[in-house]
Order: structure tokens, then C-alpha cells, then sequence
């Protein structure tokens, strides 16, 4: 790869540079380095490298569920395409509550933007309606996100200095949520001493910015840095910020999930069944899905929707179960959740069994195989996690530990299964997870508290991301 030369960076950013390294202990270069390399695992990838990850906490959910933010439109000529923004925030469905400073309402009416957002458009520090219950601290903390564009070099001093003289900076004084700012000024007011000082000391506040980018400036013939960030840059960054990318640790990673219980045919018509609802088993292909890996779920007769990207195979008897077990090798982790019928009909029925005077039919059973102790056991393909459950009633651990060592996994997902613990079919779980090295009997036991299949699901899939990784 070709060195990297940066030339024609603007002060500010220098100077923030600067002050990351010092801050890291690293050059300059490396901090280059270190900065783009994040912004290249960063998904979505438009997201621009000068705003950071941070996710807001504790925010309340708007009505809607959707995030909600605030937009302060400020004084310039780029407030033109302030309205385009709140267009491109709406498409990412953000809810988006705008103010306008006086001198933004020399470019940009209210109406519009109220036209725009679908929501009343707020102007003024001492307007009675608003203000009857303190609505400047309502604006700025019944959202998740403060974004300010244009970014007026007069509202980053305001900012800077702590001016609340305004609703805009009144808001922004009072704000206790992330914040945005999209500056956009003349070259020389953005590279003059003051400005400067302002952004960065903005920027140790912890205050985010996206741009400006270089380019034509409005007045004719001029050009450089001050440009503000395109709207759907700066949509983009606002989005990064309120819905951060998830870590993908199983990126890459191919895991097997066997879920629900079999049917296992009498005759055409009846069958032998259990009270599986699969709903651990799909709980823990979504978590996987969301972790990065591609998901293959073999699933037996359940009564839930298939998990988004996920490869969903549906099977009926134990048998089909291992043979498409079998044709989704190889994997680097298999996991067996499914509640496996241990035996099936050895005489199944071709046509509907009748009611005789000879009496009640004798069903004879035979053992169905192990899905489980067979993938365990592979000279070749064994995935090199194999993870099993078992379903209990009593002597919980004692009964676990003794199957890791009969089936020949490596993990074992224990829960108790009686009909009082309400697991079967239910939506909490109380598990506890048996690890074991190489072949041994050393097996080491880990209790969780009562979760969600949910949470189990999350925190089996983190374990199992720490293990692929220590592994690899
Ligand atoms: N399993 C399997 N194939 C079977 C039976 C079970 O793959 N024919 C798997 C299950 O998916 C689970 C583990 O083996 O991961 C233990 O299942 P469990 O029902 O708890 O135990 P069994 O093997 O059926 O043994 P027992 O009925 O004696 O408890």
C-alpha cells in the first residue's frame, strides 16, 4: 500500500489532530492511521471521519419510537439547504423539530421548514406559548440529537463563550445531549484566529461536527474551506450518531443452529411430538445474524416468523434434520438447540391407522440418531465449536456434565425443562453454560440469572465472539 502524504489540512483540523495524538500518545501519522481505519470498518460508509462515535444514553423514545431531533437552523446562506436536510432526516426516519435564529429567517421562512418537518417550527426565546414551561430546556432535551445547520461562525462563538441570549443558544447552553455542528462561513472568517479557537475549544467539549468541506463559496470568485457539509452528509453522520453501528464480531463466520422439535410420523396423520417452541433456537440465530455471521437455521414444525438474513431450512423428522445438518458443513460454530424426538415409529403406517377389534395398535420404537454426538464426533468437518443443550428435569449439572462427555461437544447449554420452571414454550430461560478444553472432564460451570431467550441468546453469541476470536 502506498504511503500517505496529507497536505492542505485546514488549521482546525491540524490542530484537532494534534491534540488527539498528544492525547493517545500517538504521532500524528499513526493517529492518521488509527482514524482511518476506523472510519473504514465504519458502516454506513458516507459517514464522515470528524464525527466520532457516541451514543446518547438514557434518552427518552419519542411517541412514535422513532429517534428525534432537534434542528437549529442558523444565518447563512447555506440555511438554504437546511430544508433538503430535514427531507433527508425524515427519509432516515428521524423525527426532526426545527428552530430558525432571527437572522435564519432572512433566508428561510418558517413555513417551509414547518411544511418540511410536520412540526411547528420554534423562533423565540419569549414566546409566551412555548416558553409558559420553559420550552428552550424542552427543545433541548426531549430529543436525541442537537444538530446545528449552518453552523454560523457568530453561533459557534455564542457557543463557545456560553451566550444564551437567543433561543438557538439558549438550547444549546441548556443541552445535556450529544450535539452536531455543520459549519458554514466565508474561508477567511473559518480560518480566522478566533473561529479556530472557538471550533476547538467546541471540540474538547465534547461537541461533534461534520465539515466544512472545501469549495465555491456564494460570493463570486471566492473558495476554500467553509462549505458546509452536504445534507445528506451531515443525515448520515446524525444517524451514525444515534444509531451507532452494532460490532460485528462473528463478521465472516458461518454458524449452524438446529431449532424446534421433530415430528416423528405414526401414520400420514398423527405423529409423535414435543413442547419445543423454538423461540431459543431463532432468539439465538437472530443474535448471531446481528453479530456478522451468516446463519443456516434447521428448524423442525414451529409457529415463528424466520429471523431477517438468516437461511431458514425447514424440516419435519429427526432424520431430515441430520441429513440438511449434514449438507450445511462446513461451519465454524454449530449450535444444537432443536429438541430432537429420541425415538421414532418403526412401523409407520402408509395409510391411516384404523380402529380394529383387534384392540389398541402397538406402536414399536426405535431410537433416532443422535444429530448432536454425530456432528461431534466428525473426523473432518467437525465445526471447531459444537455447542448443545440439555433439556432437564432433574440432577441438572450432574445429567449436563455427563452428556458434553457422552455427545462430545464442547459447550452445553443447561435449563431445566419441568413444567413448573415454565421454559418450554416460554419466553425467560435459566440456564447455565458447561465449558470444557479439548476432550477432558474438566468442566467448568457458569450459572446465569433467570433472562429473556433474548438475553441468553446475546450473551451465548458474545461468548461464543470470544471464543472464535481466542480460537483464531
Ligand atoms: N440431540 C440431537 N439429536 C438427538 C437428541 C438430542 O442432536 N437425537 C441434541 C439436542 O439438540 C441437544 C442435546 O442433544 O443439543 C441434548 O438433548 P436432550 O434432549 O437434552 O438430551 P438427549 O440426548 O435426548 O438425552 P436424554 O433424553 O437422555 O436427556
Amino acid at each position: 500500500m502506498a504511503n500517505l502524504t496529507i497536505r492542505k489540512l485546514d488549521d482546525a483540523v491540524r490542530d484537532e489532530l494534534r491534540l488527539r495524538a498528544a492525547r493517545s500518545g500517538r504521532s500524528v501519522e499513526d493517529e492518521v492511521r488509527v482514524i482511518l481505519g476506523e472510519a473504514v470498518t465504519r458502516l454506513p460508509s458516507e459517514v464522515p471521519a470528524t464525527v466520532s462515535a457516541q451514543r446518547p444514553h438514557g434518552l427518552p423514545a419519542s411517541a412514535s419510537g422513532l429517534a428525534r431531533l432537534t434542528l437549529i437552523i442558523g444565518g447563512g446562506i447555506a440555511a438554504y439547504k437546511a430544508l433538503d436536510l430535514i427531507r433527508r432526516l425524515k427519509e432516515r426516519r428521524i423525527e426532526v423539530r426545527c428552530v430558525l435564529t432571527k437572522a435564519a429567517q432572512q433566508f428561510v421562512t418558517p413555513l417551509a421548514a414547518s411544511a418540511l418537518s410536520h412540526e411547528r417550527v420554534y423562533t423565540d426565546l419569549f414566546d409566551a406559548e412555548s416558553e409558559f414551561d420553559a420550552g428552550h430546556i424542552r427543545l433541548a432535551r426531549e430529543c436525541d440529537l442537537i444538530v446545528v445547520a449552518p453552523a454560523t461562525a457568530d453561533l459557534i462563538a455564542k457557543m463557545a463563550h456560553g451566550h444564551a441570549d437567543d433561543l438557538a443558544s439558549a438550547i444549546l447552553l441548556a443541552a445535556n445531549r450529544p450535539i452536531l455542528l455543520a459549519p458554514a462561513m466565508n474561508p477567511l472568517m473559518w480560518n480566522n484566529a478566533a473561529t479556530r479557537r472557538n471550533v476547538l475549544q467546541l471540540r474538547r467539549d465534547g461537541i461533534l461536527t461534520v465539515g466544512p468541506n472545501a469549495g465555491e463559496m456564494a460570493e463570486a470568485g471566492e473558495a476554500g474551506v467553509g462549505r458546509m457539509a452536504e445534507p445528506t452528509e451531515i443525515a448520515a453522520a446524525a444517524e451514525h450518531i444515534l444509531r451507532p453501528p452494532q460490532p460485528r464480531p462473528l463478521a465472516g463466520k458461518r454458524v449452524l443452529i438446529t431449532a424446534g422439535p421433530t415430528h416423528e410420523a405414526i401414520d400420514p396423520v398423527r405423529y409423535i411430538a414435543n413442547r419445543s417452541s423454538g423461540k431459543q433456537g431463532f432468539a439465538i440465530a437472530t443474535a448471531a445474524r446481528s453479530a456478522g455471521a451468516e446463519v443456516v437455521l434447521v428448524s423442525g414444525p414451529v409457529d415463528l416468523a424466520e429471523p431477517a438474513g438468516v437461511s431458514v431450512i425447514s424440516v419435519e423428522s429427526a432424520r431430515d434434520m441430520l441429513h440438511r445438518v449434514e449438507a450445511a458443513l462446513p461451519v465454524d460454530v454449530a449450535i444444537f438447540a432443536a429438541a430432537v424426538a429420541d425415538w421414532r415409529v418403526a412401523n409407520e403406517g402408509e395409510q391411516k391407522l384404523k380402529k380394529t377389534a383387534a384392540g389398541v395398535p402397538s406402536l414399536q420404537l426405535v431410537e433416532n440418531p443422535d444429530i448432536l454426538a454425530t456432528i461431534s464426533k466428525l473426523k473432518d468437518k467437525r465445526p471447531p465449536l459444537v455447542i448443545g443443550f440439555a433439556a432437564e428435569t432433574e440432577h441438572l449439572i450432574e445429567n449436563a456434565k455427563a452428556k458434553i462427555v457422552r455427545k462430545g461437544c464442547d459447550w452445553i447449554v443447561a435449563n431445566d425443562v419441568s413444567p413448573t420452571t415454565g421454559v418450554m414454550g416460554g419466553d425467560r430461560n435459566t440456564v447455565h453454560l458447561l465449558t470444557r478444553e479439548g476432550e477432558g472432564e474438566d468442566i467448568s460451570v457458569d450459572s446465569w440469572p433467570v433472562m429473556t431467550k433474548e438475553q441468553v441468546a446475546t450473551e451465548l453469541v458474545a461468548r461464543i465472539a470470544g471464543a472464535v476470536e481466542t480460537k483464531s
